[in-house]
């Protein structure tokens, strides 16, 4: 019987679902982004995330359902994002499986979030044959986080962030800079006619270890940025005084890619990794996979195409087609988990 898992995946700013066949084949992606919501707030608004994901999610499934052209009779089980993730906005997400599942007696499995991004690897590919160990690097802006993925579903996190994510960075810089939220698209996209080489900004490597550390590199462009601008905290648009933006985009994206790079490389090369696997919303940045796929030489590197990077639900689904095989079933007690780590 060919396994088709509807997936569901509302942890942040995105209402997903998808249906994925075997694990590797996309039949449908929908994604309804809240960007334009929380644009007007510069980041995300928990209370409003929740209220969107209830409008939507009903549309959002039977749309999923409608363009992969299956009825829930063809669904194998329902896979839903259980957490790390905003409590309200789990929680939409979550009822809507556990109604659906228990209304048509489907198998219900709740995903980690980050599992869910390693598990694009097989959707980005189209395959199942992939060699481990991976090194995944999973970079958004809830999370950088360093996993050997050891087989399968079996992982040894290896570092992570200290304090800010990478792309809770991009996104702290790019309000610095006055530009639009998210931060990430357009900082990369201000820093392609900039010279990363204008300001010397801090690279944490924290020696001896693979955890990372983003908030000081902040802080150094928040200073720079202040030098020119003292009353950048007035609430005066950045964009009416006369900032490098493009020198200084370029030179902090310069700096975190550095360390990512850098680190990724290295703990992939020590662990005897066969491929390296950047997923992620911060591995849209083109800049950032092409240095890694540079210094990383021999050892492929993988990222997903641009709508598999940001949160979706097919990838919620892959997890979910990888755990179904494992045999996991969850109860109608499933509960959302606002901090579960990976392991
Ligand atoms: O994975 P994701 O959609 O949501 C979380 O789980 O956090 O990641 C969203 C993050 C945001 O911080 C956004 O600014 C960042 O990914 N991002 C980027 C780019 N596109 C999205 N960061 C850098 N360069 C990009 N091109
Ligand atoms: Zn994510």
């Amino acid at each position: 019987m060919t396994v088709r898992i509807l997936g569901i995946e509302t942890s942040c700013d995105e209402t997903a679902a998808a249906v994925v066949e075997e694990g590797v084949e996309i039949l449908s992606n929908v994604i309804a982004s809240q960007s334009e919501i929380h644009a007007q707030y510069g980041g995300i608004f928990p209370e409003m995330a929740s209220r969107a994901h209830i409008e939507t999610i009903h549309k959002v499934i039977a749309s999923a359902l409608a363009q992969a052209h299956v009825s829930l009779d063809d669904i194998s089980a329902i896979s839903v994002t259980r957490g790390p993730g905003l409590a309200g906005s789990l929680l939409v997400g979550l009822n809507a499986a556990k109604g659906l599942a228990l209304a048509r007696r489907l198998p219900l499995i709740g995903i980690n979030h980050l599992e869910g991004h390693i598990c694009s690897l097989q959707i980005t590919e189209n395959t199942h044959e992939v060699e481990f160990p991976i090194l995944a690097l999973i970079v958004s802006g809830g999370h950088t986080e360093m996993i050997l993925v050891e087989e399968q579903l079996k992982y040894q996190r290896l570092g992570g962030t200290l304090d800010d994510a990478a792309g809770e960075a991009f996104d702290k810089v790019g309000r610095l800079l006055g530009l639009p939220y998210p931060g990430g698209p357009n900082v990369e996209e201000a820093a392609k006619g900039g010279n990363p080489d204008a300001f010397d900004f801090p690279r944490a490597w924290m020696d001896n270890s693979w955890d990372f550390s983003f908030s000081g590199l902040k802080t150094a462009v928040m200073r720079a940025v202040q030098q020119r601008f003292p009353e950048w905290d007035t609430g005066r648009d950045p964009s009416s005084v006369n900032l490098p933006i493009a020198d200084l985009a370029a030179s902090f994206q310069s700096a975190i890619i550095e360390v990512l790079k850098e680190k990724s490389v290295q703990a992939a090369e020590k662990h005897k990794a066969r491929a390296i696997f950047v997923s992620g919303g911060v591995s849209a940045n083109l800049a950032l996979c092409a240095a890694i796929t540079k210094r990383a030489g021999e050892i492929p590197v993988y990222h997903p195409p641009g709508h598999l990077c940001t949160d979706n639900a097919a990838m919620i689904a892959a997890a979910g087609y990888w755990r179904y095989q494992a045999g996991q079933r969850d109860g109608w007690d499933l509960d959302a988990r606002p901090t579960w780590p990976l392991i």
